[in-house]
């Protein structure tokens, strides 16, 4: 909690290449969360570089999510927007909370597994601390709710975890955050493969509409995604391509899903297909409208990051302050 609000923090990958998945999954409905938190989104710059970047692509895709996220909706006077570098508690912090976490819990963590062994010749000692750095993102901003994809789940237990044994040691200093874990109802597969997750990082382009595919690209991914040999267009076990359609269309239309095999009655999957990317690209183009703007106006994408880095630094400062005066460090 922060003056009485509880708060809500998510960090994001600078990565312009957003799903249809995380749009309908998760992003679309951020804007909900002003409502009842005092939310923080941001960009985590500095968890980016624990694999190889080019620096030149990195500066630009850190404006790109920024302006993705503001586009989608997260309006930056109701959502604190901002970069992780720009706000130097985080990495000092997560020093202190290295001192805090067990070289056998990091062992642990699928995502370095993962990350260690698709990057052989990089295994950073940055890759193994990773949760170290997003547990001190989380607990700058006593959070109380963390929204994260079910492959975070893992890094916000951790984050409980150091959350507890610094508290044990030293009590009442950070509030213990429970992870927020984005409805498997909203899960969007991948075209390719219906039984598979819709994820950015598909080599199979056909399998994933991005938010910033054109019409025309967005319309030949729906009109060849997978489906199967019957033709009626209803919701039904071991119609995993069909289901998902459905669930697309009916995410991006409001249409449940007895209204969407009505207006397909007679219909055979063709058409289907036609609507379903029709309706996908009719839902984006305001969306990518507004990015295109935003993302013209560097200078106003500045004035949120310095404004976002402002607001987020007051917190963060308070809370390294009462970390560092707990632990013994000297204070002129
Ligand atoms: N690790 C998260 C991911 O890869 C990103 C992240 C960094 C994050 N810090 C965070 C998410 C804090 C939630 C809260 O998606």
């Amino acid at each position: 909690m922060l003056n009485d609000q509880l708060v809500s923090y998510s960090g994001v990958q600078p990565s312009g290449n957003l799903t249809i998945g995380n749009y309908l999954g998760a992003i679309k409905n951020f804007s909900l969360y002003s409502e009842k938190y005092k939310t923080f989104y941001c960009v985590v710059d500095e968890h980016a570089i624990t694999v190889r970047q080019v620096p030149a692509e990195l500066r630009r895709r850190t404006y790109e999510t920024l302006a993705l996220y503001i586009a989608c909706g997260l309006d930056p006077e109701k959502n604190t927007l901002y970069v992780q570098s720009h706000v130097h508690e985080h990495a000092e912090l997560a020093w202190i909370l290295n001192c805090f976490t067990m070289f056998g819990e990091l062992s642990r963590m699928t995502q370095f597994k993962d990350k260690s062994s698709k990057h052989s010749d990089n295994i950073n000692a940055g890759l193994f601390t990773y949760p170290a750095l997003m547990a001190a993102d989380i607990l700058l901003y006593q959070t109380d709710v963390v929204p994260v994809g079910i492959d975070q789940k893992q890094h916000v237990e951790l984050c409980r975890d150091i959350a507890e044994r610094f508290n044990q040691i030293h009590p009442d200093t950070f509030t213990v955050p429970d992870p927020i874990i984005n409805k498997s109802g909203m899960k969007i597969m991948s075209l390719a493969d219906p039984t598979k997750k819709m994820s950015k990082s598909d080599e199979n382009t056909n399998a994933v509409v991005y938010i910033l595919d054109d019409k025309d690209t967005i319309i030949r991914k729906f009109k060849r995604a997978v489906t199967d040999s019957d033709t009626c267009v209803s919701f039904a076990e071991g119609k995993d391509g069909i289901n998902n359609l459905m669930t697309i269309y009916s995410c991006f239309t409001g249409k449940t899903m007895e209204e969407i095999e009505k207006e397909f009655e007679g219909h055979g999957y063709g058409d289907f297909k036609l609507a379903v990317g029709e309706a996908c690209a009719a839902a984006l183009a305001p969306v990518q409208q507004k990015y295109k703007e935003i993302l013209a106006d560097k200078s106003y994408l500045e004035a949120q990051m310095k404004k976002g880095a402002e607001e987020a630094s007051y917190y963060a400062r308070r809370t390294l302050g009462k970390v560092q005066k707990k632990l013994g460090f000297v204070k002129l």
